[in-house]
């Protein structure tokens, strides 16, 4: 929630009040260099004692309720018919309307599950923007991903509100030149990660259902961030400023014939699910839970997890929490702006994005820009990002580097984690490191694997520019921050 001081300046307010803490220490910037140079300039390999704020991602990063907590205490850990899944279907049919629900282990194994089913080599999958992880396992199992977004998805400096949009004409010429048997189905990612944390509208699924539909090509919800989604729908997409979280949600749900998603993300646990009305669908997919996840009723999934997914369903229907990062975000995408920092607009769900090829329009794409800049606003500040970029890209068959649509810095916000204070601080550190953005160079790996690469990949920085920033900032700052 947003409230307006009485100067006129809209700040996120916390409708919460914090009871358990976790300690972090801000190691100064000598320090923080060692570490990520040890890390391979890969913010993923950093160590967690190493870090000051955790803007890596907000999957399974977000805080617990209390009543999430007491849920856990309670939970049943038989091995089958476990009463903790039951409570789980029973928040899925009240939350999103559907009689079947499948547990995984998180999002990915969801992913996969309907890669094994439903995809296969030769078809294709077309989508508002793939998810890295949608990516590999659709690729895997010999699909080809079609991003069917709009022009406006991939300007950065975009007024649009609903950049997760699909382009209806581009999904019609896809399908056409595909032949709809070859379709596996469409995938609509409630927040389009990879390029801000962008939602769609309505509308816009509306339509995209009501052009497969009549083809026989059924619609998928990746809804890992289906309550961020929903707000957006709530704030910006005429006609629901007065409908509540929860019937947004129901009716994207009576929209789409499946969603899967990570439950780290909305739902503030670590796990994932697959639901549906579609008894067809549901059958398809259901034999393979127990070979790759687990049994029906736990899927992977610890059973304490599985209680607080079924209170954390139910909370992110409230508009405080659905609101409660995306409102951190509006503020934060703010200070930057104001401080003339380069940032993805309108801001989205999950992150404050920083635009990498603005930021740094020295460095070459062949050189990792986004990569490069998480590197050095971790030196800068302490605070860790993710790069969503090219290194976020694998090669491709040819053993080619696919350079991304764009080279993201992504600062994730995870839900009533941050204060003002902390988004005040990295504000300030962004603005000295753009100051001194020409002291930034370019990456290259020196161990690259071969799939998801930016997990583990292994990259130095050109002319050890990490050295001469960090002695820049002693400089300005002393040697103790
Ligand atoms: N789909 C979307 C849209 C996601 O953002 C993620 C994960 C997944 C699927 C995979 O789910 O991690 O539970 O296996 N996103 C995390 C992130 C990793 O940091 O954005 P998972």
């Amino acid at each position: 929630m947003s409230i307006r001081l009485s100067n006129g300046t809209e700040i996120p307010i916390e409708m919460h009040k914090v009871r358990i803490v976790q300690k972090v220490r801000l190691a100064p910037a000598r320090e923080r260099l060692k570490a990520m140079e040890a890390a391979g300039y890969n913010t993923f390999m950093l160590r967690s004692r190493d870090i000051f704020l955790d803007m890596l991602t907000d999957s399974g990063t977000n805080a617990m309720s209390d009543n999430q907590l007491a849920a856990m205490m309670q939970s049943d850990d038989a091995y089958a018919g476990s009463e903790s899944f039951y409570k789980l279907a029973d928040a899925v049919q009240e939350i999103f309307g559907y009689k079947y629900v499948l547990p995984t282990h998180q999002g990915r194994a969801a992913e996969h599950l309907l890669a094994k089913t439903f995809v296969k080599p030769g078809h294709i999958v077309p989508m508002n923007y793939h998810f890295t992880t949608t990516k590999a396992h659709f690729d895997l199992a010999g699909g080809k991903v079609l991003e069917l977004y709009t022009p406006e998805a991939l300007n950065a400096q975009s007024s649009c509100l609903f950049k997760g949009n699909m382009d209806l004409g581009r999904l019609r010429a896809a399908i056409e030149k595909a032949g709809a048997e070859n379709v596996s189905f469409v995938r609509m990612e409630a927040t389009t990660n990879l390029i801000g944390g962008q939602p769609f509208s309505l509308e816009n699924l509306k339509q995209v259902k009501a052009l497969i539909k009549p083809l026989g090509i059924f619609l998928v919800l990746d809804g890992s961030l289906i309550s961020e989604n929903a707000y957006f729908i709530h704030q910006r997409e005429p006609g629901y400023e007065k409908t509540s979280i929860r019937d947004i949600i129901l009716e994207m749900m009576s929209v789409v014939d499946l969603c899967y998603l990570s439950g780290r993300k909305s739902c503030s646990v670590r796990g994932g699910l697959i639901a549906t009305n579609r008894k067809d669908l549901h059958e398809a997919i259901r034999p393979w839970l127990p070979v790759y996840e687990g049994f029906f009723t736990y899927g992977g999934m610890s059973s304490k997890e599985i209680e607080a997914m079924a209170v954390g369903m139910r909370e992110m229907t409230d508009l405080e929490v659905a609101g409660s990062s995306a409102d951190a975000i509006k503020y934060f995408v703010g200070l930057l702006i104001e401080k003339g920092v380069p940032v993805v607009t309108p801001p989205g769900g999950l992150a404050c994005h920083l635009d990498a090829m603005r930021f740094i329009d020295h460095v070459p794409q062949s050189e990792y820009p986004a990569g490069a800049l998480a590197a050095a606003a971790f030196i800068a500040s302490g605070a860790r990002g993710m790069e969503r970029g090219s290194v976020s890209m694998d090669r491709d068959a040819q053993g080619n580097d696919v350079p991304a649509d764009m080279e993201l810095l992504r600062l994730a916000v995870p839900r009533r984690v941050f204060t003002m204070s902390h988004f005040q601080y990295v504000a300030d550190r962004m603005e000295w490191l753009y100051r001194h953005r020409k002291l930034i160079g370019g990456l290259e790996f020196y161990e690259e694997p071969p799939v998801l690469r930016f997990f583990a990949g292994l990259m130095k920085p050109k002319n050890n520019w990490g050295a001469a920033l960090a002695d820049a900032f002693e400089k300005d700052f002393g040697s103790e921050c």
